[in-house]
């Protein structure tokens, strides 16, 4: 039991497994928004761990959800996610933000901005964010943001933000579906990275978004994803079930759609799809 009287299931704060330690991430992170890491060696998937929190009497805004493995690691679009022990990052955080169900794409944004900010400052590498949450190196994808929410009519009661990163996968563990898709940042830079001290990094950077959030509105956010998006003004293809539709992604609009100026000189609100930058 937690201090507030949540039960966590399974895992353990304090735990460590392979390079992770909760206690080594907790005390890393100096912020006020984290208080509480739990550290599984193995899950189904961090994202429904955190879930299952959503019925505590206390909902545990500020709890983070690390495994070193997940077993049905879920993407975007009912994919799944691969996540072997040992080498990449799958995390959870858990808030009970103050905003409108209308709002929840700007905790994808948050996510988003959080990646790719924290993976920049501790690899060197250049990232780029493709609409929605596709994080980008290269034109692969070296990790993604899925957000998950618990809701009533109104009000968000929970969201789970969760961050999938290939930190020290090589490209050829990877499924051969996969393969010219995806990418990590050991391929990349051709060294590995501590997996801590980038999980330390995107909590910092969620915190610090998360406020802007709070504190600020919707507008820094905006710009700021904007400046670090690859999709913006470039020719793309969106796959939308059956439909697939062609034409230039002007810019996202307030609650971070996407504006898609078509053949036909029209414009298309895009709010989920899989988007293919032309070049
Ligand atoms: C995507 O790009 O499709 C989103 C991928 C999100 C993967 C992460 S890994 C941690 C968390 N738990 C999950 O099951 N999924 C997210």
């Amino acid at each position: 039991m937690t201090k507030s009287g949540n039960t966590i299931p399974a895992g353990r704060c304090g735990a460590i497994f392979a390079d992770l330690s909760s206690d080594e991430i907790l005390a890393g992170v100096c912020g006020f928004l984290w208080k509480k890491v739990c550290l599984f060696e193995s899950v189904d998937s961090t994202n429904e761990r955190a879930l299952a929190l959503a019925s505590s009497e206390v909902p545990p805004h500020g709890t983070v959800i690390i495994a070193d493995a997940q077993s049905s690691g879920r993407g975007r679009l009912g994919r799944k996610w691969f996540s072997p022990p040992g080498r990449n990052i799958y995390m959870s955080a858990l808030l009970k933000p103050e905003i409108g169900l209308r709002d929840a794409t700007l905790l994808t944004i948050v996510g988003a901005l959080a990646g790719v900010v924290a993976l920049r400052n501790k690899t060197g590498l250049d990232l780029r964010i493709k609409w929605p949450n596709d994080l980008m190196v290269n034109n692969k994808k070296i990790g993604g943001i899925l957000t998950e929410i618990r809701s009533d009519p109104e009000k968000i009661n929970l969201a789970v933000i969760g961050i999938g990163v290939n930190v020290n996968s090589e490209v050829v563990d990877f499924p051969e579906e996969l393969s010219g898709i995806v990418t990590s940042a050991r391929t990349e830079a051709g060294r590995m990275f501590s997996r801590v001290g980038i999980i330390i990094e995107i909590l910092r950077e969620l915190e610090r978004w998360y406020k802007t959030l709070t504190n600020e509105g919707r507008r820094p956010l905006l710009e700021e994803w904007k400046s670090r998006s690859s999709t913006i003004g470039k020719k793309v293809r969106i796959v939308l079930g059956n439909e697939i539709l062609s034409g230039v992604a002007e810019t996202i609009d307030d609650n971070g759609m996407l504006i898609l100026r078509t053949g036909s000189g029209g414009k298309r609100r895009i709010s989920s799809g899989d988007v293919m930058e032309l070049r």
